[in-house]
């Protein structure tokens, strides 16, 4: 894929977040003006306050922001109301083009917050500037919460889930780069993920060795990615969440990744 070095103004949405805040380094690191956006940062992209003085200039919005909420109703409430702000307000401002970073596999699941990203990437395409989808596998920052959403009088119900963890620096890489590309073809997808397969449980398990942790870990279909009779279970467990050809693939591996994060 062919990049540039030019700078431009880039405003990055979710700044603080475990993405954007790789996102926000790595652009002022290759020469960018970075505007980050949050709500910390006293930018609001659901109610838009904020939002007209932050993208003055700006020529690429990263948006790369996500409500507290996992919940299908919420999350989608809040991407589309982003969405359509980031366009009408893009647009408005003189913005050339949006980039968007996704999850691999949203479109065969039937539910859930990735419902709720499908509706964000099709808003998204619905307004007048181009954009450009990454989708990305779950970060290897993810695990924790995403395991401790699970944790019940000591033990970890861990989904039964196959995916191809990646480090979230790895997907600022990739986002960085789709904003330096010249022409954006609007709607396109590519793919980022790390380099191998890997269960969410054998990931549990390595990050709680890795604490000397004892707690116990039983891995079965269901909360809190779906029910255990939901479709979306079985999705999980059969490799839905997994990259598909093509995609980017780079390391550093979960387990790797966790030995330098313990320092
Ligand atoms: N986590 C994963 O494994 C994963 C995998 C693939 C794709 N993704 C996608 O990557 C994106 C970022 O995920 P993440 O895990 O990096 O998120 P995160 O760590 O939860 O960070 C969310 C960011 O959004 C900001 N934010 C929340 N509400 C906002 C609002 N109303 N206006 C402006 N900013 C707001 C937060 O800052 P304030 O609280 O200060 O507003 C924060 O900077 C999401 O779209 C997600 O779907 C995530």
């Amino acid at each position: 894929m062919q990049t540039e070095n030019r700078s431009q103004r880039i405003a990055v949405t979710g700044a603080t977040g475990r993405v954007g805040s790789h996102l926000v380094e790595i652009l002022a690191q290759r020469g960018h003006d970075v505007v980050p956006i949050a709500r910390s940062q006293g930018v609001d992209v659901v109610s838009g306050e904020g939002l007209d003085q932050a993208l003055v200039g700006v020529e690429t919005i990263i948006d790369a922001a996500t409500g507290p909420s996992p919940d299908q109703q919420e999350a989608t409430a809040f991407f589309i109301a982003s969405a359509q702000n980031l366009q009408r307000g893009g647009a408005a401002a003189g913005v050339k083009r949006i980039v968007v970073v996704s999850i691999i596999g949203i479109d065969k699941f039937h539910g859930g917050y990735n419902a709720a990203k499908v509706a964000q990437e099709q808003t998204l395409l619905e307004g007048p500037l181009p954009v450009r989808i990454v989708r990305a596998a779950q970060f290897h920052e993810f695990v924790e919460p995403l395991v401790g959403w699970t944790i019940k009088d000591g033990v970890a119900h861990v989904p039964e889930m196959r995916t191809q963890l990646v480090a979230a620096g790895v997907v600022a890489e990739t986002l960085a780069d789709a904003a330096e590309e010249p022409e954006i073809e609007n709607g396109s997808i590519t793919e980022v993920a790390g380099p191998q397969e890997e269960r969410l449980a054998d990931a549990a398990a390595a990050l709680f060795a890795s604490r000397g942790d004892s707690l116990e870990i039983r891995e079965g279909r269901g909360a809190p990615l779906a029910q255990p009779d939901d479709p979306d279970a079985a999705a999980y467990a059969e490799g839905a969440a997994l990259p598909n050809a093509g995609a980017k693939l780079a390391g550093p591996s979960f387990e790797e990744w966790l030995a330098v994060a313990k320092g």
